[in-house]
């Protein structure tokens, strides 16, 4: 693998420099399909972090270029490039942080299981190496269908001896930073205030935004409530068809996805205030994973916030049993996957 790095000297002589971060702390974080519509853009956003010493950008291709371009910022982390299979062992070695958004996207009329067959061998294949190179770092699973490529992802550490379910993630942040988006655009909201929970899964109707528990607190007529969940399930497809047969959503998943890495490099450096929606293995519904609020320090998922989950109105509650069967149905696809190899 190519060496990119910032001379040190470069660096002090640009310290006034809007982008020039001085390192914090020096976590390395690799990205595997680094090169492609996700993958570039998180590249860029994570190189942006103080918190960062090496950036590992891996591909089947055109990672090389990339990471050649992305290494002239001046900011502190190292970005090595690493291409194809036999590059994948080391671009692993020693990281703290793993990034999935390897594999296929939508096109207009798919479903994101529509993607099972081919995205469910890219992650398994992923993970193996994860498993057998750097087996105590979060992992983040941004390959669709989420709800599916976690439960093979869990079954593949299992079976090489080294699942630690509370570093597993489904990166399901996208969904919350749409319904931030949506209900402050709604209820005239301050945006940087806004959060609202998002539970359950990541497609269609497993995607339930708790709207009932915004902060602030706002309230929402029952028109408001139906337009504002419909339109947050139908987010992903609403920028499939904007982008009309080029893809699914790459620049908003690119930012929440990056909104996720530094929440985990905040918790691995010993932030005690981190709190994040995603999919997890999880106790908190009869299901065997399921996405929800969850504290992260630093050894993963330190406290599910099973509060979300009380107190919920007749509509969440009918909208939480309308989507286990889809979720479950997902989940033991997934997990059947794994055992079905030869
Ligand atoms: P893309 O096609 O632009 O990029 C995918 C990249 O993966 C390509 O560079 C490709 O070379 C690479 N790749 C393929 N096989 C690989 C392998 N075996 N090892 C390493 N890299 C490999 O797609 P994209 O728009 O970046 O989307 C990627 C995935 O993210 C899709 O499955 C998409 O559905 C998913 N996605 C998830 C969310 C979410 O909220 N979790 C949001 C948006 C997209
Ligand atoms: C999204 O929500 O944008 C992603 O899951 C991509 C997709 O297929 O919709």
């Amino acid at each position: 693998a190519l060496r990119h790095s910032v001379k040190p000297k470069a660096q002090k002589q640009n310290r006034r420099s809007w982008n020039n971060l001085q390192p914090q702390a020096s976590y390395k974080v690799a990205v595997l399909g680094a090169a492609g519509g996700i993958g570039q853009p998180l590249a860029l956003l994570i190189k942006m972090s103080p918190l960062v010493s090496a950036l590992h950008l891996y591909d089947i291709a055109n990672v090389k270029g990339v990471a050649a371009d992305l290494s002239h910022c001046n900011t502190p982390s190292q970005v090595l490039d690493f291409t194809g299979a036999s590059e994948l062992a080391n671009s692993l070695k020693g990281v703290n942080v793993v990034v999935i958004p390897a594999g296929v996207a939508r096109k207009p009329g798919m479903t994101r299981d529509d993607l099972f067959n081919i995205n469910a061998n890219i992650v398994k294949t992923l993970v193996e190496a994860v498993a057998e190179n750097c087996p105590d770092a979060f992992i983040h699973i941004i390959s669709n269908p989420i709800n599916s490529t976690v439960p093979i992802a869990a079954e593949v550490l299992k079976q090489k001896g080294v699942y630690d379910p509370k570093k597993l993630f489904g990166v399901s942040t996208l969904d919350v930073v749409r319904a931030n988006t949506f209900v402050a655009q709604k209820k005239n909201l301050k945006l940087i205030d806004v959060d609202v929970p998002v539970v359950g899964g990541h497609a269609g109707i497993t995607i339930l935004p708790l709207l009932s528990k915004t902060k602030p607190s706002a309230s929402f007529t029952d028109e408001e409530v139906q337009e504002l969940t419909v339109r947050i399930q139908n987010a992903g497809t609403e920028v499939v068809e904007a982008k009309a047969g080029a893809g699914s959503a790459t620049l908003s998943m690119a930012y929440a996805a990056a909104r996720f890495v530094e929440s985990s490099l905040r918790a691995l450096d010993g932030d005690s205030d981190v709190y994040e929606c995603c999919y997890i293995q999880s106790e908190l519904t009869e299901l065997p994973f399921f996405a929800s609020r969850v504290k992260i320090g630093r050894k993963g998922v330190e406290a599910v916030i099973s509060s979300d989950l009380q107190g919920l109105t007749e509509y969440e509650e009918k909208a939480l049993e309308a989507l286990k069967p889809e979720l479950k149905a997902s989940i033991e696809k997934g997990i059947s996957f794994v055992h079905k190899q030869p």
